[in-house]
């Protein structure tokens, strides 16, 4: 879908007699996200935006969570702009962004809005796009979203290069993880992305590693699919005082068992990446 607005673009820029405002090659997509609430997805994204952008990436977090979005408040921001004004075409997605730790920039979702536009497949492609082609993207798009099975998510993560899935050992969240690599499948309809799996809040790397092996055995024996394990977290008290100190972990507590594992991870994405 992507390819076919380029080329249209392309075209309507050769007949107007000018280069193509668009790049032809764009940013690694990831997207962040779980099925059940509350597993850590919006601290892992955050943490991992950070850890890229101190690589000397362009990196663009994205807060999709248009209900409960608090990406700034675990960032400590306070955006001007954010992407209920993007989907209404109010504001330049450049004016939007705000810059956080290393460089990283940061699209702020909404909290408790009424009138929060409807994100049709038009409105959610018209974003992805104007991301692509805004500066601070070149390297990679992160895409944090709220809990939950929606079409909206489905969306982003069928139009993504990776899907990040995060669980707890607990088996309600790794059923609901289960749930979403199936619907992801459904959607995707054969054009998977890569699927990798963060246990968060384990208690023992044993536990985490168990609590991969079981969901992996059955995404292979049900939906015939690979997943891989991109790594765990421990439960550690660092990530709860760091979201008191409006401070993401890896700057707030950078030696922590937490602070660690999300660089291990970030090293395992960059490697086994597209
Ligand atoms: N490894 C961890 N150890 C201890 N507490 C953690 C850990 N990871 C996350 N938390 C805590 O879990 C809570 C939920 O974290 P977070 O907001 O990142 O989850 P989420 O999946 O984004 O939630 P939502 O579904 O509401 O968007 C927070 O209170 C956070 O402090
Ligand atoms: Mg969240």
């Amino acid at each position: 879908m992507r390819d076919q607005a380029n080329r249209l673009r392309e075209m309507a820029a050769q007949l107007m007699g000018r280069k193509a405002p668009v790049k032809t090659e764009r940013p690694r997509t990831i997207v962040v996200t779980s099925g059940k609430g509350g597993v850590g997805k919006t601290n892992i994204a955050s943490n991992l935006g950070i850890i890229l952008a101190g690589m000397r990436k362009n990196v663009v977090l994205v807060d999709a969570d248009a209900n409960l979005g608090n990406t700034e408040m675990i960032l400590g921001l306070s955006p001007k702009y954010r992407l209920s004004h993007v989907v209404r075409n109010e504001v330049d997605i450049t004016d939007a962004l705000v810059a956080s730790h290393n460089g990283l920039k940061v699209l702020a979702g909404d909290s408790g809005k009424y009138d929060f536009p409807t994100l049709t497949t038009a409105t959610q492609q018209q974003l992805l796009d104007s991301i692509y082609e805004s500066e601070p993207a070149k390297d990679f798009v992160l895409i944090d979203t709220s809990a939950g099975l929606t079409d909206e998510i489905l969306f982003f993560a069928v139009h993504s290069d990776d899907v990040i899935i995060i669980t707890t050992p607990e088996p309600t969240a790794v059923m609901d993880a289960y749930a979403m690599v199936k619907l992801v499948q459904h959607t995707a309809k054969g054009s998977m992305p890569a699927l990798r799996l963060v246990v968060n809040m384990a208690k023992s790397p044993r536990e985490a590693e168990a609590t991969f092996r079981n969901l992996e055995s059955v995404i292979q024996h049900f939906l015939h699919e690979k997943i891989e394990f991109l790594g765990f977290l421990l439960y550690d008290a660092a990530i709860s005082k760091s979201v008191c100190a409006q401070t993401p972990v890896v700057v707030n507590a950078p030696h922590s068992s937490v602070a660690l594992s999300l660089r291990a991870i970030a090293h395992k994405l960059m490697v086994n990446g597209r």
